[in-house]
């Protein structure tokens, strides 16, 4: 059959799609399904990174219940937001990202618009570094969160690698960062997790910032953070920024892409902000305008409810100490697990180094098995995970914690 007559056929059998091949699930979000589909009472989804309570269920933050009261008290309407969203949420986002006194906002250098979440807003600035950036290569850490690769790669952005993780440590590798990012074509974009690196769990030091800072503005890089987990690392959340404002005070003109789906646990939500800081004002009004043009094609204007909650607990001095509490509980609950964890594997006799399970921070434990083992936890403990042998700690509980080491001890005995 010649192929117009194959498309005929085709359309004859209404089969418009037949030349669509089953694609692979989502390597994070996949590993919920398989979870769901498991009847096994015994299970653990240790795969996406959410945050549970020790009870293993969603976590509302109470500042969160507090802000969305006072939001539906308010009784507003629900019209359209602008195209880059509420000014208050994307003013109070640039602030908790930069520092209330940031000189890049008191000369009203930076432009902010909302997001949705974290990935929309990596996406908004892959779209702009690819219409804008004169070089659309960006050289992200091995490893990096799975989407950062299609995110980047979709938008027509060249995707490399420099090397971050360490397998014989477990931790950074400086040395091999260092000379790798060293080597990177001038006027190249970089990509930097700003705080708890995800999947490794694995940050620089404040030291091995600053190093990487003068590697950066040597190679005249361009910087694109990354930080969906401001408060998750230290629980602190101005010092979870600390590389950001760093890299700000040195000079570097950076791209920031924030998510407010971990620390204020507004994943269903999708509440994020996108910034570009610029030399000036001027540069500021002109990158706005065509962030827009951008935006508008792609949903037009973000939802408005998440971004209301996050305002009121930004703004409220009250709601905000509160919420500062509410981070630091989550981020408290994961480092007793990771200790928890630790302890229970030398008890069930496991000779192997866990140090790097209490050593790495944020979310996630890279844990160091291999696929063949992550395998097995999946098939015979119901041990959900990413093949990668990243867990979400925040999925560990007083509950499942003992089950979790002994089958860790099994598969790597
Ligand atoms: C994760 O890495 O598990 C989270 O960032 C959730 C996601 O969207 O992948």
């Amino acid at each position: 059959m010649n192929v117009s007559k194959r498309v005929l056929s085709r359309i004859a059998n209404n089969a418009w799609w037949s030349h669509v091949e089953m694609g692979p699930p989502d390597a994070i979000l996949g590993v919920t399904e398989a979870f769901k589909a498991d009847s096994n009472p015994k299970k653990i989804n240790l795969g996406v990174g959410a945050y549970r309570d020790d009870q293993g269920k969603p976590f509302v933050l109470p500042s969160v219940k507090e802000a969305e009261r006072q939001v539906m008290a308010a009784n507003l309407d629900k019209e359209y937001a602008g195209i880059v969203g509420l000014p208050e949420f994307t003013k109070l986002s640039a602030e908790l990202a930069l520092g209330q006194n940031s000189e890049v906002i008191k000369n009203k250098r930076i432009f902010t618009t909302q997001s949705i979440s974290g990935t929309g807003a990596l996406r908004i600035g892959s779209e702009f570094l690819a219409k804008y950036s004169k070089t659309k290569v960006i050289y992200q850490p091995t490893p990096t969160w799975g989407n950062h690769v299609p995110v980047f790669k979709f938008a027509g952005v060249d995707v490399k690698q420099y090397r971050y993780y360490d397998k014989s440590t477990c931790g950074f590798d400086e040395a091999g960062a260092l000379e790798d990012i060293r080597k990177i074509p001038e006027g190249s974009i970089i990509l930097l997790h700003a705080c708890a690196h995800n999947p490794t769990g694995v940050d620089p030091s404040r030291e091995q910032w600053k190093k990487i800072s003068d590697v950066v503005k040597a190679r005249n890089l361009f910087v694109f953070f990354d930080m969906a987990y401001q408060g998750f690392a230290s629980g602190d959340v101005d010092n979870d920024a600390f590389a950001v404002r760093y890299f700000l005070e040195q000079g570097h003109n950076i791209v920031l892409a924030q998510s407010f789906a971990k620390n204020m646990g507004l994943y269903g939500e999708r509440v994020g902000a996108f910034s570009v800081v610029c030399k000036d004002t001027d540069e500021a009004a002109r990158v706005a305008s065509q962030v827009k043009i951008l935006i508008r094609p792609l949903y037009s204007n973000p939802p408005v409810h998440g971004a209301r909650i996050a305002s009121r607990i930004l703004s409220d001095p009250a709601l905000n100490k509160q919420w500062l509490g509410d981070v630091k509980l989550m981020a408290d609950r994961i480092i007793t697990m990771r200790t928890q964890l630790k302890d229970l594997l030398a008890k069930e006799g496991s000779t192997r180094n866990w140090e790097h399970i209490t050593n790495q921070i944020g979310m996630f434990c890279f844990t160091g098995i291999n696929p063949q083992q992550v395998e097995k936890l999946i098939k015979e403990h119901s041990v959900y995970l990413t093949k990668d042998g990243r867990i979400s700690v925040a999925g560990i509980s007083s509950n499942n914690v003992a089950y979790l080491a002994h089958a860790l001890h099994q598969v790597t005995k």
